[in-house]
């Protein structure tokens, strides 16, 4: 027997158009098959109202922290695929700050597997840029890429060596894959936990400043543009770094960019709460570069949302600012909190966000997204008006590093179908 659904009434984010309209979508094991105005249900047909809710294809994650190998009591390629999909992702890229990195082509080939085994959100890895993450002697790119690695990074520290990253580009040009750089300049920001501003003044912090984005980027266009490599930005953070990928853009250089639902949404003066939940790398700038940051969504000059998810203990988080570790999980919760933050509020279109998170990081790792007849069905329907509190109960995280952990939260994501696969929450 079939298994069929009806999705109906729903608005529908059609991705090749780029437009929303209200249709009825059947799902028919595991495919889309009609698309109508109004479709009429056969007997046997599980029917979800999506009045007032969005139909879209699920979202899709450049940059998630999952723990496993090394840290699997913060998160597991399971825990964080089921984060993903509590928030609408149906793909994530793993970044390969593991311990071991991923930086082998066994290591990739073991995150590929067990993202089979698991059928949750699906888990890409991105593969190492070098050996150990040293940023000294590239990792075996062609290897890394026939196990499904589609990037590679060495996210969390920048490559300090220009040699080392100009080769990088060469290889990974070569064979289509991008170089996701983690844009900051180690030596300007030595021991520092926050943005430099009027508020580190102010709390005497040591700091990351804004101008380590932007000599980290321009070094990194420059050999972008001399080796015609696709070189990708992790979380942007500054009005430079926006200005510097835009002209770059212009000139026909390969780079792209993403920014985080933090960094869109917070600044800088969150700090003045102590609250380590707010130690992220790179730190939340001032309210100038996160307004500059949504005028570059708005233009194209960043093409993705990307949560950089990254779980960490509550006793190492609890800790002063100077030791607590930077990052906080975002999974879960990035859709709900720009749909507020940036679509109810009038900031950006539905359709834009919609796009940040679907075709525009699909278009940096070279996937395609689909919604018409036939495809197969990998879909979210999300209510807007939907209210939940982001807690122990509802989050499907091993960890809890969130500013949002405990706060009442408006739009959820309500079903996933992922092939024949179908997830209510
Ligand atoms: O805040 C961050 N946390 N930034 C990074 O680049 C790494 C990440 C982590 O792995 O915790």
């Amino acid at each position: 027997m079939s298994t069929r659904f009806l999705i109906r009434g729903g608005y529908v984010f059609f991705p090749e158009e780029e437009a929303m309209r209200r249709a009825d979508v059947e799902i028919t094991d595991g495919r889309i098959a009609r698309i109508g105005e109004t479709i009429h249900a056969e007997a046997d047909t599980r029917i979800i109202e999506a009045q007032d809710k969005l139909l879209s294809p699920g979202s899709i994650d450049l940059h998630a922290h999952l723990r496993e190998p090394g840290r699997e009591d913060t998160e597991t390629l399971e825990s964080g695929a089921w984060a993903a999909l509590a928030g609408g992702f149906t793909t994530i890229c793993a970044m390969p700050n593991t311990q071991p990195p991923t930086d082998t082509r066994e290591q990739a080939a073991f995150i590929r597997k067990r993202s089979d085994e698991l059928g949750l959100a699906r888990i890409l890895p991105v593969g190492a840029t070098t050996k150990g993450r040293a940023g000294e002697e590239i990792t075996e790119y062609a290897l890394l890429k026939e196990a499904g690695t589609v990037a590679v990074s060495d996210d969390g520290d920048w490559i300090y060596s220009a040699e080392v990253m100009r080769r990088a580009l060469e290889y990974a040009g070569m064979l289509g894959i991008p170089v996701i750089t983690h844009a900051e300049e180690p030596n300007l920001c030595a021991e520092g936990v926050m943005n430099e501003s009027a508020v580190s003044a102010r709390l005497g912090l040591n700091v990351r400043p804004a101008v380590a984005e932007e000599v980290a980027i321009q070094r990194d266009i420059a050999l972008a543009s001399c080796t015609g490599s696709h070189l990708h930005v992790a979380h942007i953070t500054t009005a430079r770094g926006v200005e510097l990928v835009r002209q770059a853009r212009a000139k026909g250089i390969k780079v792209t960019t993403e920014a985080t639902p933090h960094h869109l949404l917070l600044n800088d003066e969150a700090l003045l709460s102590f609250d380590a939940n707010y130690k992220v790398n790179p730190p939340l700038r001032t309210d100038e570069d996160r307004k500059a940051l949504l005028e570059a969504l708005k233009d194209g000059t960043i093409q993705a949302i990307a949560t950089d998810h990254a779980p960490h203990a509550i006793e190492e988080k609890e800790q002063e600012l100077d030791l607590a570790p930077a990052g906080m999980i975002g999974l879960q919760t990035a859709l709900s909190v720009l749909w507020e933050g940036l679509v109810e509020s009038g900031i950006i279109k539905p359709e834009l966000l919609l796009r940040l998170f679907t075709t525009g990081p699909a278009s940096v790792i070279g996937e395609k997204v689909e919604l018409k007849e036939d495809s197969p069905a990998n879909l979210m329907v999300f209510d807007p008006a939907a209210r939940w509190t982001f807690d122990a109960e509802s989050n499907r995280s091993l960890s809890q590093n969130s500013p949002w952990f405990g706060k009442k939260l408006k739009g959820k994501v309500e079903h996933v179908f992922l092939g024949e696969r179908h997830f209510s929450f």
